[in-house]
């Protein structure tokens, strides 16, 4: 038997999809009525769907409000993140039955709940420390109007991210140009829409800001200890210490105003007590402040902050501010938090469009179809969304995204006995190093038109994601399925750009 014949056909779904396209919360009393018994009993799909548990429908049912519809952005949903993820799956079914092009595109879907819910986090456990969101993590119009609306500050490290936060009608003094080697033709920019906070960490850039923004607000970036990242950005931002006092003499002589320090601890810090220190050494600096004539008001302490050590390093931030800034009335603390607000706002759903053996593989490995050797792939899937794409996040974020089985054989039911298979996932790109996954364990049975999923897929994923091979960037299903729900699309609504 050559491992063509192997192959089987790809999977196809037999069910009316109208009743599943419309914006209604999804529950089970509205959908088994609409649906004719025949097709009800007949078709696994549907099944599954009503089989998402109550909890996660309940609290929408009885809501009769509208969606939430902003002019030339999609409507913003209701329910919960898992059934817009099904929704999806059957949406691309019914379209490739129309013969849609493209019709089984990879899709995210976006909670905005959790995006509100981060931010009540946020203010529980850090009441002193005002968020500014860092726009490059995800520029998600919706994102930014959700946080606009609910009042946090933005960093943004281009023109072309202050603009994006300013058309929404974002007051310029929310704004911080925290990029500390910007573009002459960008301050200039910046000055004239009023945008003055902006951090520098060499002279070059105060000669800059001196000729075309003298009336800027300056931080001066410390450089700090950011070996406790996933992605170290002392290797190219962040003043030494040593060099600080200097950078302040000359900022002086050029008669600009400096209000403060910044520092940032990396992206994805897994150490907690890494902002301890920074915080001693933004004390250091604002000594330097003083004996250069300063008198500093500005304490920001960056990004890095993750979701799962939050609570943690909440706690060593208050500790470490209660230590070195034990006077501070006239202090402002703001942050820079990226990740820790949209990571786990998305999930993307990608299309399994193509499976082979490995080149190195046996017959005998392929044919076998279980696992005999968890380290060694002996299946391929491709899935039509790769390191060109979301997966950028591979390369440029440093994540192992894990992919989970969202439709198996036509069914979203994965029975928890189903034989896995070592296996390795692919983009769809021509390019061997889109590479998704060189190695997880999936249903042996999984096959082409089967779909998998991906969590945590909010963060440095879709900003940065190309059209390589002339594949298209995901688009993006809006809920606001989780807690919270009803007062996220109050604040939505409620917000006029
Ligand atoms: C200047 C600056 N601020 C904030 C951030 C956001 O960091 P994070 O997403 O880790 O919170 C970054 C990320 O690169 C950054 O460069």
């Amino acid at each position: 038997m050559s491992q063509v014949e192997v192959l089987r056909s790809s999977v196809t779904f037999d069910f009316d999809i109208d009743i599943f396209t419309s914006c209604s919360p999804c529950s089970p009393s509205t959908l088994s009525a609409s649906f004719p018994r025949e097709k009800r009993l007949t078709n696994a799909l549907v099944s599954e769907l009503l089989s998402v548990p109550s909890h996660i429908v309940r609290a929408e049912e009885d809501d009769e409000e509208e969606d939430v519809v902003v002019p030339g952005l999609p409507p913003v949903l209701r329910g919960h993140r898992d059934v817009h993820l099904r929704r999806g799956v059957m949406k691309a079914a019914e379209l490739a039955t129309e013969n849609e092009p493209d019709a089984e595109k990879a899709f995210y879907v976006a909670d905005l709940s959790y995006v509100y819910q981060q931010h009540l986090r946020w203010k529980k456990n850090l009441p002193e420390i005002e968020p500014f969101y860092a726009v490059k993590c995800n520029p998600d119009p919706y994102v930014l109007r959700l946080l606009a609306a609910l009042g946090t500050g933005f960093d943004c490290a281009s023109n072309g991210e202050i603009n994006q936060v300013l058309s929404l009608g974002v007051d310029p003094s929310r704004l911080i140009f925290a990029n500390p080697c910007k573009a002459t033709s960008f301050i200039r920019q910046s000055a004239k829409a009023g945008v003055d906070k902006m951090t520098f960490d060499n002279t070059d850039e105060l000669y800059k800001i001196a000729r075309v923004h003298p009336g800027a607000k300056l931080v001066v970036r410390i450089l700090t200890d950011d070996s406790k990242s996933l992605c170290r950005l002392g290797l190219k931002f962040g003043a030494p210490l040593v060099t600080v006092p200097a950078l302040l003499a000359k900022a002086k002589e050029l008669n600009l105003d400096v209000i403060g320090v910044s520092f940032h601890v990396g992206s994805g810090c897994f150490d907690s007590n890494a902002f301890a220190d920074a915080v001693m050494r933004a004390r250091a600096a604002f000594d330097m402040g003083k004996d250069a004539g300063y008198n500093f008001t500005l304490l920001d302490v960056g990004g890095g902050f993750e979701d799962p050590t939050f609570e943690a390093t909440a706690s060593v931030l208050k500790n470490a501010l209660e230590e070195f800034f034990p006077a501070r009335e006239n202090l402002r603390i703001i942050a820079e938090p990226g990740r820790y607000y949209v990571a786990k706002a998305f999930s993307l759903a990608a299309n399994v469009i193509a499976r082979r053996a490995p080149p190195n593989s046996t017959e005998a490995a392929w044919s076998q179809e279980t696992d005999t050797d968890s380290e060694h792939p002996t299946v391929m899937y491709y899935i039509n969304d790769g390191v060109y794409g979301a997966f950028n996040c591979i390369l440029f974020d440093h994540q192992t995204p894990q992919p989970y089985v969202l439709s198996l054989n036509g069914s979203f039911h994965v029975p928890s006995t189903v034989p896995l298979r070592a296996s390795s996932v692919w983009g769809p790109t021509c390019d061997s190093i889109d590479c998704v996954c060189s190695v997880t364990q999936l249903p042996s049975t999984l096959q082409v038109g089967d779909w998998l999923a991906f969590d945590n897929m909010g963060a440095y994923t879709v900003c940065a994601a190309s059209q390589f091979n002339g594949f298209q960037v995901s688009k993006v299903t809006y809920t606001t399925g989780g807690e919270h729900g009803k007062e996220v699309r109050e604040v939505l609504r409620s917000f006029v750009a």
